[in-house]
């Protein structure tokens, strides 16, 4: 068995300074590869990168190298200078984002863009951007957008937040296609609810997890066990992968 299936291949992974982005850059690292932890808070980044780089369980057949990428994900301007910095990246995860807060009748038209556009927006940028950089370096790739259930199970006060999510969910069947002839696949990650900060507030936190059939919240260990898989997995394309404990199922 190959213990570490990603040595050699750098990933970015946008929203990697904490939460479920930072687990799946934990996870990427375990098995070898060299991560760009990509967000905007500088601060958060560096605290990231230095709990990255005491993951050396093993040493890896291919040296590691993991950093820090400041940017806005919502912007043209943000991708570029990530292609720029980083001439050679294997994986994307987009899975920086924010939720919503108020029902749509609410919420200001600036809150309207802003969700849209770290949700959707940043997640199109992102694979248009690395999946250029990716087709003209024939090398083919991985791209894994992080969605939501809310994408097709959408609840009242998440109008914005879910159809951004849904969004995504039809970028990566579109993309499935258009990319397979360079050998890029493009899958999907559905989280039900996830204990991370996002999460930690929610009013109706024991309601919810009564109608979820496990009875608990996941782990973002567990979302970045599903990200290992699409990223080393050569047939998973167009895989819209669920991760909620059966909520989907209710
Ligand atoms: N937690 C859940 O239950 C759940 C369920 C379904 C889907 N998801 C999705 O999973 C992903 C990760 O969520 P999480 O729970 O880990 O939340 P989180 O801890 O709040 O992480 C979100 C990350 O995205 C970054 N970010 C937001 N806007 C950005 C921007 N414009 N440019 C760069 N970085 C930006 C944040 O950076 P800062 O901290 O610096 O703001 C943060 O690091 C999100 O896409 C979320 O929608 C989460």
């Amino acid at each position: 068995m190959n213990r570490f299936p990603l040595a050699g291949k750098t990933a970015v992974v946008t929203g990697g300074a904490g939460g479920i982005g930072f687990a799946i850059a934990s996870r990427f690292a375990h098995e070898g590869a060299s991560v760009v932890l990509a967000g905007r808070t500088q601060s958060k980044l560096h605290a990231a990168l230095s709990q990255l780089q005491e993951i050396k369980p093993w040493t890896p057949p291919q040296p590691q190298a993991h950093s820090t990428h400041c940017l806005d994900v919502r912007t043209p301007r943000g991708w570029a200078s990530l292609v720029e910095a980083h001439k050679k990246i294997d994986i994307l995860v987009n899975c920086a984002g924010e939720t919503q807060h108020s029902l749509l009748l609410r919420l200001g038209e600036e809150e309207v863009d802003n969700l849209l556009a770290s949700n959707l927006r940043s997640a199109i940028l992102g694979c248009k951007t690395v999946g250029k950089q990716m087709t003209a370096r024939h090398s083919g790739g991985s791209i894994i957008n992080v969605s939501s259930l809310l994408a097709y199970r959408a609840a009242a006060g998440t109008a914005v937040y879910a159809a951004a999510k849904a969004g995504q969910l039809g970028l990566t069947t579109a993309l499935s296609q258009e990319f397979a002839r360079s050998s890029i696949r493009v899958n999907a990650i559905v989280p039900g609810y996830i204990e991370t900060d996002m999460t930690q507030d929610l009013a109706n936190k024991t309601d919810l997890m009564k109608r979820i059939p496990l009875g608990r919240f996941g782990k973002a260990s567990e979302v970045a066990d599903a990200a290992a898989f699409l990223a080393k997995n050569d047939y998973a394309n167009n895989c819209i992968l669920n991760l909620d404990g059966g909520l989907s199922a209710v």
